[in-house]
C-alpha cells in the first residue's frame, strides 16, 4: 500500500521544484498539491531511475557484440565439475588493468539442470567477497548433482582449439568453447543448440579494486548520494534461447505477458525490463518498469523444438533487454541467421554469475526443473485459496461487525476479513488502537465461530519510539541495517522514523519469528494470519522510494548486492513465525508484496497497488501468469482495482475475472469508497454474488491444483500453451488462461462489451461452463457476451470436481458432498483428479490425504486412488458424491449401476442448469452418493 499525504507531499514537492518560481503564490502551489492528490494518473517517472541515469546499465548496453576477449584455460574435473579459469589476453599498454582470471565452474543436475558460476578467485585476493545469495536454493537440490567424471574436446564452428563436451541428460550435452568463450546446452542428435551464454561475446565482469587516488565511485541522484566503497562491480552477458519464438517470465513488469524487444530494429527508444523491488505510486499498465519484486528467470517457447530456461541467482538490481531480431546490425556485425533465436542481454549492478539452464523440452518440465532449485509452491490452507474481503481501512470492531453481517444477509461466502495499518496503535504492529479494536480476541473469535479467519498487516518499518519495545530491543540487540557510516538506519514510513530489521541475519530473522506467538503478539488468535506490505522496503525519503544502495547488512554485505531478496527474507522469517506459533503444526498463511526467486516457499503474493480502470483489469491476467510460470502460483491483483472508484461495471467484471485468480482479495485505498458487493443495487449484488459463488463450487477443483503446483512446480493458473504447447496461436495470447487443465477463461475488458472473440486451442472440443454449449477447438469463435458472466470453458476429456451448496465459508463446506462435472471428448472420454486433505495442517506430508482419479470410458465411470499404497488410511471423509453431470452423452439411458455395492441410481436427462436450446446432450446421475475416499464404478445402463 502506498499513498499516504505526507509522502506525497515531499516527493512531489521534490520533483517540482526546478520548475516553480519563486514567485509563484502560495495559493497556486497549495492548488497544485491538492490537485496532484485527486489526480489518477500520477506515476511519478522522475522519481525514478532510467537505465541512462544507472552508469552500470548504460555501460553494458553500449557494449558492442564480439567485445568480451574472454577464453577459457585449465580445463579440468575437479569436484564433479568442470572448471577452468577464464582469461583475458594481456593489456596492451602497462596502465591499462591487468584482468585477473574468473573462475568458472559448470554442474550438472538430475533431470536436465545445468548450473555455471564465475566468480573471482578467492586466491587471487580480491578486496572483498562477492555476495552469492543464500537460503534461496533447496539444500536438497545439491544431492541432486551428478559427479561428472570426465570431458571429452571437440572441435566446433571451425575454431582452432578445443572445446569441452559434457554428458547433460539423455540427448542433451553442455559444451564449454574454449576460445571465444560461450556456454551452451545442445541437443546430442543435430548438435542443434537449445541455450547458449556469451555467443555474441557480452560478457563483462566488473572485478572489485581498491580505490586509487582520484578514482571517483560516487553516484548521485535526486539529491541522495551512493558512497560506493568498492567502486564498478557489475556483470553483464548475453543469453540465446533457440528455436523460441517468444520469451516469458522475469516479473515483476506490467506489461505483456510474451515479452517484447526492447532494442533492435522498430523498438523506439525502450528502457530494458528492470528488476528492482520498489513501490511504484500507481504504476501504469504497460512499462517494463520494475514493481514490487523479482525474478530473474525466463523461459523461451517455440513450435519446433519446445520450452527452456534461465536461471541468474543475483539479488542486486537487474536489467535485461529482449533483443529484436537484426538487434545486431548497429553494431556492424551481422550474426548468422537466428532461425527463431531469441537473443537477451542481462546486466547485474553486482553479486556473482550463478546461472542455470533448463532444458525442458516441455514448459512443465521447466518449471519442475526451476522449482527443484528454488523449491516447490506451499500448499496453502484451503481457506486462503476462497474469498478476501480487503479494505484500507474496516475502521473499528463495529465496522468489522457489520461487514462481517453483511456478507451472511447478502448471501455472500467469504473466508476472511482484512486489517490494514490503522488498526495499530500509530503503525507499531503487533499491536491494537485500543480505541478502535477494544477486543480484538473476541472480534476474530467472533468470525471464527463462522469458520472466518482474520488477517492483519505487519510490515518491515519499525516506528523508532523508545517506548516501543520492539524497537527497544531490536536496537539495544542491534538488529537493524546500518547506513553507510555504520549507525542504525534511520528512513521515514508510516509510522514517521522508522528502521529496518536486517532480515538477512538468521538470528534475527529467528528472534521476528517468535514475535507471532500468542504470548507475544498481544491479542492475536489461531484464527489470525499475516500481511507483509511495504518490504521491498519501501522508504518514503529514500532513493527511488527505497533503502539506500550503501546501507549495511549482516556480514558487512552492501544493501545494493541483497536488495531484491529483501522482502524475500521478511516473508520467510513472518511466515516461519506462524509455523512456531502453531508449534509446527497448521500451514502458515501471508500475503507479500516484494518477493524474490523461492518466496513460492512462504507464501501468496498479489501485484500491488493497481488502480481501478479497464486496462489494469487486462494487465492482471499477463501478471499472475507471468508468476505462476516463475514459481509464484499462489497470487492474484486487487479485485475492483486499489486507486479510484471502479464503475459499477468494472467491478462486477473484476469479480467475475478475479474469482479464477489463485488468490482472490478485493481491497481497496483508504480515498476511495465503499465498494463492497452489496452497494451497488440488487442486480449487481447478485452478479458479483454468482462470480464468488463460482469459485467456491469449484474450491475442490483449485484445491486439487494447488496441490499439483505443490509436487511439480507447474501453476494454478496456466498461458494457454502450457496446455497446448504446439499451438502457436496460443503463444502470445495473455487475454486467456487455464486453470488447470480443463478450464479455459476469457476476461472482458471493454465496457458495454457485446461480443468478445475467444480462441479455443486444440482439436479438443470445449463446453461452455454455464450453458454447456459446446464449441469447436483450433478456431476463434466471436462469442455473444451478457453481463452474467465473462466467457469460461470446460475442456472435453477432463473431469471437473465441484462442490454446489453455499455456506458462509469454505470451511463450513468441510462436509459437504462432492458433484463431478464430466465433459466427453470425441472418443466419449474423460479423466480428472480430486485432492483432499484437512485443509490446514502439515499432516498431508506424511500421507494423510485422499487423490482420487476418475476415469469415464466404455460408459462407465472409475474411481481410484492415486496415493501410493499405505499401511494404514491416514486421513478419511465420509463426505459423498451427490451428483454426476456427464456433458455431450448422447444417449438416454434409464439407470446407473453403482459397483461393488451393486446399487442402482436414478439418471435425468438434461438438468436446469442447462436452459438454453443449443446445449450438448447431458445427464445427470442423481444421488449415487458413493463415498469419496473409495473406489467404485458407475455403469451407465
Ligand atoms: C508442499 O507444501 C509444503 C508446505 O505446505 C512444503 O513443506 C512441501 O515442501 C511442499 N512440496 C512437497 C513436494 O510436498
Ligand atoms: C479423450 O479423453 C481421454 C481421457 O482424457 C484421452 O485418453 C483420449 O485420448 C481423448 N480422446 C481424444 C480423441 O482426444
Amino acid at each position: 500500500m502506498h499513498g499516504s499525504p505526507d509522502c506525497e507531499l515531499s516527493s512531489r514537492s521534490e520533483a517540482m521544484a526546478p520548475n516553480i518560481n519563486s514567485t509563484l503564490p502560495l495559493l497556486l502551489l497549495f492548488l497544485l498539491f491538492t490537485l496532484h492528490l485527486s489526480s489518477v494518473s500520477a506515476w511519478k517517472k522522475e522519481e525514478f531511475r532510467t537505465c541512462n541515469q544507472t552508469p552500470f546499465c548504460k555501460r553494458a548496453r553500449s557494449r558492442k557484440p564480439h567485445s568480451s576477449s574472454l577464453f577459457a584455460t585449465d580445463v579440468a574435473i575437479l569436484n564433479g565439475a568442470l572448471t577452468a579459469n577464464l582469461r583475458q589476453p594481456p593489456p596492451e599498454s602497462p596502465d591499462q588493468d591487468q584482468i585477473k582470471p574468473l573462475l568458472f565452474t559448470l554442474s550438472v543436475y538430475q533431470n536436465g539442470v545445468v548450473r555455471v558460476k564465475i566468480d573471482e578467485d578467492p586466491s587471487l585476493g580480491p578486496p572483498k567477497k562477492r555476495f552469492e545469495v543464500p537460503d534461496v536454493i533447496l539444500p536438497e537440490f545439491e544431492s541432486t548433482k551428478l559427479w561428472l567424471q570426465r570431458f571429452q574436446t571437440e572441435t566446433v564452428d571451425g575454431d582452432s582449439g578445443p572445446s569441452s563436451v559434457v554428458h547433460v541428460a539423455d540427448g542433451y550435452e553442455a559444451v564449454l568453447r574454449h576460445n571465444p568463450f560461450e556456454v551452451y546446452v545442445r541437443e546430442k542428435q543435430g548438435k542443434r543448440r537449445v541455450l547458449s551464454l556469451n555467443s555474441h561475446g557480452l560478457f563483462d565482469f566488473e572485478q572489485l579494486r581498491v580505490k586509487q587516488e582520484g578514482d571517483d565511485w560516487e553516484e548521485r541522484f535526486k539529491g541522495h548520494t551512493d558512497v560506493r566503497p568498492y567502486g564498478p562491480q557489475s556483470i553483464s552477458f548475453d543469453v540465446s534461447f533457440f528455436d523460441a519464438d517468444f520469451v516469458y517470465g522475469i516479473p515483476e513488469h506490467a506489461s505483456s505477458f510474451a515479452l517484447r524487444p526492447t532494442r533492435g530494429p522498430g523498438v523506439d527508444d525502450s528502457e530494458p525490463y528492470r528488476l528492482f523491488n520498489l513501490d511504484v505510486f500507481e504504476f501504469i499498465h504497460d512499462s517494463p518498469f520494475g514493481l514490487y519484486g523479482s525474478i530473474p528467470f525466463m523461459l523461451g517457447h517455440g513450435k519446433a523444438r519446445g520450452t527452456s530456461g534461465f536461471f541468474w541467482l543475483n539479488a542486486a538490481e537487474m536489467q535485461i533487454d529482449v533483443l529484436g531480431s537484426g538487434w545486431d546490425a548497429e553494431s556492424g556485425i551481422l550474426l548468422p541467421e537466428s532461425g527463431s533465436r531469441i537473443d537477451t542481454l542481462w546486466m547485474s549492478e553486482a553479486g556473482i554469475v550463478d546461472t542455470f539452464f533448463f532444458i525442458g523440452p516441455g514448459p512443465k518440465d521447466v518449471v519442475r526443473q526451476y522449482t527443484s532449485v528454488t523449491g516447490m509452491p506451499a500448499m496453502p490452507q484451503l481457506f486462503s485459496t476462497a474469498y478476501h474481503q480487503c479494505r484500507w481501512n474496516y475502521r473499528d470492531e463495529e465496522d468489522v461487525e457489520n461487514i462481517d453481517s453483511k456478507f451472511d444477509e447478502h448471501d455472500i461466502p467469504y473466508d476472511v476479513l482484512w486489517l490494514d495499518i490503522e488498526h495499530t496503535d500509530g503503525k507499531r504492529y503487533f499491536t491494537w488502537d485500543r480505541v478502535l479494536f477494544p477486543n480484538p480476541e473476541q472480534m476474530q473469535n467472533k468470525l471464527a465461530a463462522k469458520g472466518r479467519h482474520m488477517v492483519t498487516i505487519v510490515d518491515p518499518h519499525i516506528k523508532r519510539d523508545e517506548s516501543f519495545h520492539l524497537h527497544k530491543e531490536a536496537t539495544s540487540k542491534g538488529y537493524y541495517v546500518k547506513d553507510a557510516t555504520g549507525k542504525d538506519y534511520d528512513g521515514w514510513c508510516w509510522p514517521g522514523s522508522s528502521s529496518y530489521l536486517d532480515m538477512l541475519n538468521p538470528e534475527i530473522r529467528s528472534w521476528w519469528s517468535e514475535k507471532f506467538s500468542l504470548k507475544h503478539y498481544v491479542g492475536s488468535t489461531p484464527w489470525l494470519y499475516i500481511w507483509n506490505d511495504m518490504n521491498e522496503p519501501s522508504v518514503f525519503n529514500g532513493p527511488e522510494v527505497t533503502m539506500p544502495r550503501d546501507a549495511l547488512h549482516y556480514g558487512g554485505v552492501e544493501h545494493r548486492e541483497l536488495h531484491n531478496a529483501y522482502g524475500y527474507y521478511f516473508h520467510m522469517a513472518t511466515s516461519d513465525g506462524l509455523v512456531k506459533r502453531g508449534d509446527g503444526k497448521d500451514r502458515p498463511f501471508v500475503l507479500s508484496r516484494a518477493f524474490f526467486s523461492g518466496s513460492q516457499r512462504h507464501g501468496a503474493v498479489w501485484t500491488g497497488d493497481n488502480t481501478a480502470d479497464w486496462d489494469q483489469l487486462r494487465v492482471s491476467v499477463p501478471m499472475i501468469l507471468t508468476l505462476g510460470l516463475t514459481g509464484m502460483t499462489f497470487s492474484g491483483a486487487d479485485v475492483g482495482g486499489y486507486f479510484g472508484n471502479p464503475e459499477t461495471e468494472l467491478l462486477v467484471r473484476w469479480y467475475q475475472l478475479g474469482a479464477y485468480y489463485p488468490f482472490f482479495r478485493a481491497h481497496a485505498h483508504q480515498d476511495t469508497k465503499r465498494r463492497e458487493p452489496w452497494l451497488f443495487g440488487d442486480r449487481n449484488t447478485e452478479l458479483m454474488r454468482d462470480a464468488i459463488h463460482t469459485r467456491y463450487a469449484l474450491l475442490p477443483y483449485f484445491y486439487t491444483l494447488f496441490r499439483e503446483a505443490n509436487t511439480s512446480g507447474v501453476p494454478v493458473m496456466r498461458p494457454l500453451w502450457m496446455e497446448f504447447p504446439s499451438d502457436k496461436a496460443t503463444f502470445s495470447n495473455d487475454e486467456a488462461f487455464m486453470v488447470g487443465n480443463s478450464l479455459l477463461v476469457q476476461g472482458i475488458y471493454t465496457e458495454r462489451a457485446k461480443y468478445a472473440s475467444v480462441y479455443l486451442p486444440g482439436g479438443q472440443s470445449w463446453y461452455d461452463l454455464r450453458t454447456g454449449i459446446i464449441y469447436k477447438g483450433g478456431t476463434t469463435h466471436k462469442l455473444e457476451v451478457s453481463e452474467e458472466t465473462i466467457p469460461a470453458f470446460h475442456r472435453a476429456g477432463t473431469i471437473i470436481p465441484r462442490k454446489d451448496r453455499y455456506r458462509r465459508s469454505s470451511t463450513q463446506m468441510a462436509n459437504d458432498p462432492y458433484t463431478l462435472v464430466i465433459a466427453l471428448n470425441s472418443s466419449h472420454a474423460a479423466e480428472g483428479e480430486l485432492y483432499i486433505d484437512n485443509g490446514k495442517s502439515f499432516e498431508f506430508k506424511q500421507g494423510a490425504y485422499i487423490h482420487r482419479h476418475f476415469v469415464f470410458s466404455d460408459g462407465k465411470v472409475t474411481s481410484s486412488s492415486l496415493v501410493p499404497k499405505a499401511s494404514k488410511t491416514l486421513f478419511s471423509s465420509a463426505c459423498v458424491i451427490e451428483r454426476i453431470i456427464v456433458l455431450g452423452h448422447s444417449s438416454g439411458p434409464k439407470k446407473a449401476l453403482i459397483e461393488p455395492s451393486n446399487r442402482k441410481a436414478e439418471i435425468e436427462v438434461g438438468p436446469l442448469w442447462l436452459q438454453r436450446g443449443k446445449s450438448a446432450p447431458v445427464l445427470t446421475i442423481r444421488r449415487p452418493n458413493v463415498p469419496v475416499a473409495d473406489d467404485w464404478t458407475i455403469k451407465i445402463l
